[in-house]
């Protein structure tokens, strides 16, 4: 089924317009029908031999959220002691979750054990479970912002304390805590580079034909 001009603007529009949403969450809940639809289509990520090894816990219990932020909190206070000065002093400055305003939360994982030892596509890298589980991740992100969801993504929790909290079985591993709502706004350029933390690279700088040291004239690094 090819796929028409207008459908592929649409498609771009959404890649080039996501954003990663911390402050501008609204409270409105989101209607189970449209949480149905972007789990949907999170499931249909690509994964290593089809293992399909993501659940997702959806979390909107205030108590859960308080004691997520919490563990939020501790891990951020551990992050603040490494970096130097300015850079501290600005980390500390940014707000880098959404947990409590969020209506929603979603933790992504990954059963590494889901279809058996031997996976079709993992024998040589195992790390590939993984892998396919934050595709999942991606492609929630991409129909969230299809229908003008704000996500974010909170990696700041040790991950000892989101299966603690959510109550995560041993063998499973988290991949991601999401969250998730309608937005006042989204920013038009990450808040990372708005406030100067590090700029977008040039695409071209990152392309090297045929073998590593082949780049163009003007991106040649030597
Ligand atoms: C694996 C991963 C982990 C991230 N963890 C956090 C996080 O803990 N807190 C946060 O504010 N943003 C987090 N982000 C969002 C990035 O900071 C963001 O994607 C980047 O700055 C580019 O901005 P954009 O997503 O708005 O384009 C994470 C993104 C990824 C892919």
């Amino acid at each position: 089924m090819p796929i028409t001009d207008k459908e592929r603007d649409a498609i771009y529009k959404v890649i080039f317009n996501r954003r990663d949403v911390r402050g501008e969450y609204r409270p409105d809940p989101i209607p189970d029908e449209v949480l149905e639809r972007v789990l949907l289509a999170a499931h249909n990520a690509p994964s290593v031999g089809f293992m399909q090894p993501w659940d997702f816990v959806v979390v909107k219990n205030n108590e859960t959220k308080q004691k997520l932020k919490a563990a939020f909190e501790q891990a951020h206070a551990e992050a603040a002691d490494m970096f130097d000065g300015e850079k501290r002093a600005l980390y500390q400055s940014l707000k880098l979750e959404g947990i409590l305003e969020a209506p929603v939360g979603i933790c992504v994982t990954c059963d590494r054990s889901r279809s058996g030892k031997v996976v079709i596509g993992r024998t040589a890298n195992p790390e590939m479970d993984l892998y396919s589980s934050v595709c999942a991740v991606q492609n929630l992100w991409l129909a969230a912002r299809a229908e003008n969801l704000g996500m974010g993504w909170v990696s700041i929790i040790h991950h000892d304390e989101l299966k603690r909290i959510l109550n995560i079985p041993e063998h499973i591993v988290p991949v991601a805590y999401l969250c998730l709502g309608y937005v006042d706004f989204f920013h038009e350029t990450p808040e990372l580079e708005a406030v100067g933390w590090l700029p977008r690279l040039d695409m071209r700088s990152l392309v090297h034909y045929e073998s590593w040291d082949n780049q163009p004239e003007d991106f040649k690094t030597e």
